[in-house]
């Protein structure tokens, strides 16, 4: 199984996918920002970087992700990976990897999509707020749920110290989710719905504030 993740940043959710020992080769990391920190972390451990800017071709979001779409099928990649790739995609671009592209987002989708999520979540008074894998359609944040995980919001909380909370979390899914992938255990349906053959996990809840 071959893969690609894309990133625009410092690479985090990258850096826990190529440290997982994952049975995927990652033909590649590509950013469509060639200064994104995320680029470094990516050589040093060995792996290809295609720095392809945006900036280049202006307006234009077609012929960047058909730019895109060019190295992604040069790689023969099987699976694209967006790991903080803060771009919208073109509907084109998007049906044509459908069901071969996940997205890792920072909240309990469908709560939350877009920007700014965890100062949003406190702004809401919510209480439990977490990450979601999905597959990627040409809705941005819509697409089919692969996996998610709860943290809970503490009283004291600042976006930036929930936000390290929940990164947490994204480092230990999202290498799941691409994990299951590669085994052939994930796949999204022509009825639009995922099927994952995971270990069912014994039935608890998180109840937040728990005192
Ligand atoms: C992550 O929190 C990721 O979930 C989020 O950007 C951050 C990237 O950090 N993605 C989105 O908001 C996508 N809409 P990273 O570069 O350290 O992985």
């Amino acid at each position: 199984m071959r893969a690609v993740i894309l990133i625009s940043g410092r690479g985090s959710n990258m850096e826990a996918l190529l440290r997982a020992n994952l049975p995927v080769e990652f033909a590649a990391v590509i950013s469509n920002r060639p200064q994104a920190g995320g680029l470094a972390i990516a050589r040093s451990l060995g792996v290809e970087t295609i720095a392809l800017d945006h900036t280049v071709y202006g307006a234009d979001r077609a012929a960047f992700d058909a730019a895109l779409a060019a190295e992604i099928d040069r790689l023969r990649a099987d699976l694209v990976c967006l790991a903080g790739f803060m771009r919208v995609l073109t509907d084109a671009f998007v049906q044509r990897y459908q069901g071969h592209m996940l997205n890792i987002h920072p909240a309990l989708l469908p709560a939350f999509p877009g920007l700014d999520t965890h100062a949003r979540a406190l702004a809401a008074g919510v209480k439990i707020h977490g990450c979601t894998v999905h597959f990627v359609t040409p809705e941005v944040d819509a697409g089919p749920i692969v996996v998610q995980a709860a943290v809970p919001v503490l009283d004291d909380d600042t976006p930036e110290r929930l936000a390290a909370r929940v990164l947490a979390q994204e480092h230990r899914i999202y290498p799941m989710a691409v994990r299951w992938y590669a085994e052939g255990r994930l796949h999204l349906g022509a009825d639009g719905r995922v099927r994952v053959d995971a270990p069912r996990l014994p039935e608890s809840a998180l109840i937040s504030p728990n005192g």
